[in-house]
């Protein structure tokens, strides 16, 4: 560590509190075998995983609440407040992808508790409400889309349609929501943001390559989810010559290919299939089917629909040359944001204040503000990844990196108490 000014005299981080806090958390549906945690939304880790926080929120004497949705909401009140003024938001997530590391969302969740543990270990009172929120399904790999939460409380979905959403176990979202027992009766985006501060571990290998400890970003790239399904037809696979073949194995292995090759010449567009499955999936027999997910990025929106339409001609193409059938599901869709220019600066600003190197950056992965962006001003701060690894169980920042990054969040968090 290495800070030269600390926000403020009397406020300080608890750096030590934070990251005990972040490997407790990180406990919760810890993997033995394969390594790292798997707090799926919904599921009972993750209710644990709600709980606990729930109970360092309880702890720091906050006002908490749930909303329909079951993003999770801690306030610490201003004395002034009478309900007429909009808090100042902190947020993040605090479910998983399968295998996770322990910092991706979660750190920026018990960081805003740690800038409100300072305001208590002070003694004193913001001059505007602090909210610290966990938002619901920002990963969105059981129930799609993702930054769901976020997404029904900037009103961008209308919580009954979230609710009625069918995961890829089957389970409808709402159901699980009641089972688990954070189905609150807050509507969401009633508690409407003054600014919107989410502090994250970068995810990418930018910063700790070129040695930067603190990223002030300035925009979210746009994402792009489909589900394919190729339906072609079952053979046997020691006599069926491969002209007579339609196997929907071999067109979604040509898919991929056209994805990477794509995704080359593009420069910016980040191309993913994440999940393939074939049937009948025996070795002997040409698949049948196979449904696979197309996981689509691009900064640029034009550039993110030419790749979304060039993915559609090529799927048209294939279809017919080896006389299978093809169909899409739109699963996802968002588009770049940029986020708001002031918080940008008053972030960097505060870096170069405590004496951290810093550079403005974009990001690839979706992020909560950057829905919550929609209904306030937002804007993030990263710190540096080893090795740019994570949604892996090798997910790593230094523990100084880690309170460096929430020294940054107090202090632009009092900065703009101040404005
Ligand atoms: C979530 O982390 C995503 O970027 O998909
Ligand atoms: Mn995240
Ligand atoms: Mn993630």
């Amino acid at each position: 560590m290495s800070i030269l000014a600390f926000p403020s005299p009397s406020l300080q981080i608890d750096g030590a509190l934070l990251v005990k806090q972040l490997h407790e958390l990180g406990e919760i549906g810890a993997d033995p075998e394969v390594g790292g945690r798997t707090r799926i939304a919904l599921t009972d880790d993750e209710r644990a995983g709600r709980d606990l926080v729930v109970k360092w929120m309880r702890e720091l004497d906050l006002d908490v609440g749930f909303d329909r949705i079951g993003n999770i909401f801690g306030t610490l009140r201003s004395d002034s407040d009478d309900g007429s003024r909009r808090p100042l938001m902190m947020g993040s997530h605090i479910d998983t992808v399968k295998n996770a590391g322990a910092l991706d969302g979660c750190y920026g969740v018990l960081a805003g508790l740690a800038v409100v543990r300072a305001f208590r270990a002070a003694g004193t009172k913001p001059a505007r409400s602090i909210t610290v929120a966990a938002f619901t399904n920002e990963e969105g790999i059981r129930y799609q889309p993702d930054m769901m939460g976020s997404l029904v409380y900037a009103g961008g979905l209308s919580v009954e349609e979230a609710l009625d959403t069918v995961g890829i176990d089957g389970t409808r979202l709402g159901d699980e929501l009641s089972r688990i027992g954070y189905a609150g009766e807050l509507e969401p985006g009633a508690i409407v943001p003054h600014e919107y501060l989410e502090l994250h571990i970068e995810q990418g290998p930018i910063l700790e390559a070129e040695n930067i400890r603190i990223g002030v970003v300035e925009s979210l790239k746009g994402i792009s989810w489909q589900r394919i399904t190729v339906q072609g037809n079952a053979n046997h696979a020691g006599t069926t010559p491969t002209r007579l073949r339609h196997d929907a194995g071999w067109v979604a292995a040509a898919v991929q290919t056209f994805l990477r090759e794509l995704a080359v010449s593009a420069g910016t567009t980040l191309a993913t299939i994440g999940m393939l499955h074939i049937e009948p999936n025996v070795i002997n027999v040409i698949p049948r089917k196979a449904v696979f997910t197309v996981d689509l990025r691009d900064p640029d929106e034009l550039r993110l629909q030419d790749a979304e339409h060039r993915l559609a001609a090529f799927l048209v193409e294939v279809a017919e040359k080896e006389g299978v059938k093809i169909s899409t599901e739109r699963l996802v869709r968002f588009e770049p944001v940029v986020f708001n220019a002031q918080l940008a600066d008053a972030i960097e600003a505060s870096a170069e204040k405590m004496g951290f190197t810093h550079r403005r950056m974009t990001s690839g992965a979706g992020h909560d503000a950057q829905m919550i962006a929609r209904i306030a001003p937002a804007a993030m701060i990263f710190v540096p990844s080893r090795g740019g690894v994570s949604h892996n169980p090798r997910e790593h920042t230094d523990d100084g990196q880690l309170v460096d990054g929430a020294n940054v969040l107090l202090d632009v968090v009092l900065k703009r108490l101040a404005a």
